[in-house]
């Protein structure tokens, strides 16, 4: 079997072209030599569609609620544009990339959780069958974070813990979040090189680590407490080839 990369494509970099097209060679390139899944989330998407639709959100501590109309907006954006745009491009690289979601196969089950509407959580549930599937057949999967519910109900889920959950549940050797910043960075916005499991409250605590980085970290911890060799928080405009921003350790 050849080793596995679990890469998160930050939702923030699909619309800069530049990075998104380098990102796309270099995925095909290193496909050639590991297996790679792709998962995306898509926030700016789904905002711009919101907007064009003029849907008025309901937001419950800081977060969007999503009600039926909403989801279906986010379904919309991520797997209709985000994921067709990441699997298009990596088709036209020669890559047999396929594009689901997680909730296809019933492949990622979350518990629903009702304050923030129809949002799931940590995944309760993955089914490995379908990306095995694909994986062993010589596709690439491009999952959209996208869950269902133990009822069958449509959710979505945050990108960031759906990538370190796929990644902890297939074992995978590398997983890499690629995002729009240089790595997780100190109160002076230095790139921190290393950061170990053990100092990742404090960061937090003290509020150098906020937003949407928290998942991104809280992923990480997780995923190399479940067996992922290697974990990084990096910089996208750098690319997944020679990889630079922070490493995780344990
Ligand atoms: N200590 C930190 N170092 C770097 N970025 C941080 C830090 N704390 C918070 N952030 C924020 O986290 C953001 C990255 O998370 P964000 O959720 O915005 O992007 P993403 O996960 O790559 O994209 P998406 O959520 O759309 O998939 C940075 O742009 C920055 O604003
Ligand atoms: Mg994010």
């Amino acid at each position: 079997m050849k080793p596995l990369t679990v890469v998160k494509f930050g939702g923030s970099l699909s619309s800069n072209v530049k990075i998104r097209d380098k990102f796309l060679e270099e995925t095909a390139k290193i496909s050639r030599t590991q297996n790679i899944i792709l998962v995306h989330g898509g926030g700016p998407e789904i905002n711009t569609l919101l907007e064009k639709f003029a849907i008025e959100s309901r937001f419950v501590d800081g977060l969007r609620f999503t009600d039926a109309k909403t989801l279906e907006i986010v379904e919309m954006a991520l797997s209709g544009k985000v994921n067709r745009i990441l699997t298009t491009g990596l088709i036209k690289n020669g890559v047999n990339a396929v594009g689901i979601s997680g909730k296809d196969g019933r492949s990622v089950i979350c518990k629903q959780l009702k304050k923030f509407g129809l949002v799931g959580g940590e995944p309760i549930k993955i089914d490995k069958k379908l990306i095995n599937t694909l994986i062993k057949n010589g596709f690439l999967p491009v999952i959209a974070s996208i869950a269902a519910d133990v009822k069958g109900n449509v959710v979505n889920v945050n990108a960031d813990t759906l990538a370190a959950s796929i990644a902890a549940i297939f074992r995978a050797r590398r997983l890499i979040f690629l995002t729009d910043v240089a790595g997780v960075l100190d109160e002076n916005k230095t790139t921190i090189k290393k950061i170990k499991i053990s100092e990742i409250k404090t960061l937090i605590r003290n509020r150098t680590i906020i937003g949407g980085m928290i998942p991104k970290i809280k992923g990480c911890a997780d995923s190399i407490k479940k067996g992922v060799k290697e974990v990084w928080i990096a910089d996208g405009m750098n690319g997944i080839l020679d990889i630079k921003g922070t490493v995780i350790k344990i």
